[in-house]
């Protein structure tokens, strides 16, 4: 694919916040001696994963598991198919799911019914992006970064046809002229979390 042009929505700085952010509330909501057994959904997930482990300040495992659910195009197909599985048990472990972004909830619902056959001791989701708007099932991640508006983003492990995981910020692809002009008011529209 050529470079497709696309416009920031959330700022590598944002980012950076929120995930220590994300990382406080989740320290918080554990008790101090608790080791997290992170599993990423992968390929989405690995950016988030690697920044959110690195400053949780907690002891983690690390394991990963990666399924599709869109095609090639910028919606979901809402069919859920097991690519990899995990590479370890998650008996009695205190499993922390962290995904990229939350859009129909088909994937999260699909992987806790996974990982909760395994018999975690307890069982939390992370997303780092959530879009409520797009829901067909009724599911929330217990720690979200930030709720966006449904556009189709990239970057910070997004992907657009395999393209712009690597960009260090979150951003929207831009589409018709007339979408390009609509994106200051989407931008203003991400709910940033209170402080
Ligand atoms: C994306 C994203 C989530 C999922 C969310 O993954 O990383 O895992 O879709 O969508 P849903 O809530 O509608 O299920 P994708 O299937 O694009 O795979 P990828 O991470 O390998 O790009």
């Amino acid at each position: 694919m050529a470079d497709a042009g696309h416009t920031v929505l959330l700022t590598a700085d944002q980012v950076k916040d929120r995930v220590a952010g994300l990382a406080a509330e989740i320290r918080r909501g554990y008790p101090a001696d608790t080791s997290l057994h992170l599993v990423a959904v992968l390929k989405g997930g690995f950016v988030f994963l690697a920044d959110l482990a690195r400053v949780l300040d907690r002891p983690v495992t690390i394991d990963f598991v990666a399924v599709s659910s869109y095609g090639a195009g910028t919606r979901s197909t809402g069919e859920v198919r097991l690519r990899q599985d995990l590479h370890v048990g998650v008996r009695d472990r205190d499993v922390l799911i962290v995904e990229d972004i939350i859009d129909t909830g088909e994937t999260l619902a699909w992987i806790l019914d996974h990982v909760r056959a395994g018999g975690p001791r307890s069982l939390r989701t992370v997303a780092l992006l959530d879009k409520p708007s797009r829901r067909t099932l009724d599911i929330e991640a217990d720690y979200v970064g930030f709720t966006i508006p449904d556009r189709f983003v990239v970057g910070y492990g997004l992907d657009h046809e395999e393209q712009l995981r690597h960009l260090p910020y979150v951003a929207v692809l831009d589409g018709a002229p007339a979408e390009r002009e609509a994106m200051t008011a989407i931008v203003s529209e991400v709910s940033r979390p209170a402080s």
